[in-house]
């Protein structure tokens, strides 16, 4: 677990459908303030000084977009919650496909894309067995590529996509109830219906995947993703590969 952080001045604090939320203007990263919170707790902060993104990247997070850590309890077997970050990359999906972006998709395990450009990205920290903390970034009126140009051709905003800017509060609002109905379909054992939802959504596959710890990469086609969470990818020789996400250094599709 990230030490506490030194001491920021939270704005708000209020209750939203069974989450507490906790209003921040600036903090280093919503997910290590949400480490120190309990389950049901919810962060956002209007900008993040040290945004992290998987894989150790930085997160850029100016001001305009949605920077959220939502604390979600994962009792008994942590087994059973390893389709949490693929299920939280669900609601975010439904959530902006329900403001009306309908051609966006996933890129596994859960970046949402509208053609090649990312619109949010998930990091899931475990900090403890029992918690999990799922923190989303999600473009809405903000500016990343002004930050960093080379974001300029790589990433979207909901900005760009619907006819009006969207409102920040709508949007955490709808955010966090879909996170709620996914944990409550994995609290439910519906791993078939989620696994079901993902394989569909996965438009793209023709895929290069890098494996971790040196095996080796390989190109296939995704055929989608075992009730596990694991990849399923078939190679040019013909032969099914299942990868647990562990395995997988990098996942990059193919054009
Ligand atoms: C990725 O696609 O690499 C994941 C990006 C996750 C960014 C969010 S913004 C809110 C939360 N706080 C962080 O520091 N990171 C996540």
């Amino acid at each position: 677990m990230p030490p506490a952080p030194d001491v920021v001045h939270e704005t708000d604090i209020r209750a939203i459908d069974g989450w507490t939320l906790h209003e921040f203007a600036e903090v280093t990263s919503t997910n290590a303030l949400a480490a120190h919170l309990p389950a049901w707790s919810a962060v956002t902060a209007t900008v993040q000084t040290a945004g992290r993104g998987r894989t150790g990247r930085q997160w850029v997070s100016d001001a305009g977009g949605l920077w959220l850590s939502a604390v979600l309890p994962t009792p008994g077997d942590p087994a059973g919650w390893s389709l949490l970050p693929l299920a939280a990359g669900w609601a975010v999906l439904d959530t902006v496909r329900a403001l009306g972006v309908a051609d966006a998709r996933l890129r596994w395990p859960n970046d949402v894309l509208v053609g090649r450009r990312k619109l949010a990205g998930i990091l899931v920290d475990r900090f403890s067995a029992d918690q999990a903390v799922v923190g989303i970034g999600l473009n809405l009126t903000n500016q990343p590529g002004a930050v960093e140009e080379a974001l300029l051709a790589e990433v979207t905003r909901l900005a760009d996509l619907l006819p009006a800017a969207p409102d920040r509060a709508g949007v955490l609002v709808r955010l966090l109830a879909a996170l709620t109905r996914q944990h409550h379909r994995l609290e439910s054992g519906d791993h078939a219906g989620l696994c079901h939802d993902l394989n569909g959504a996965w438009i793209h596959r023709h895929v290069h995947v890098t494996l971790a710890g040196g095996e080796g990469a390989c190109n296939g086609h995704l055929e989608g993703i075992d009730a596990c969470g694991s990849l399923l990818l078939r190679t040019a020789g013909g032969d099914l590969r299942v990868l647990p996400a562990h395995r997988v250094d990098c996942f990059r599709e193919i054009f």
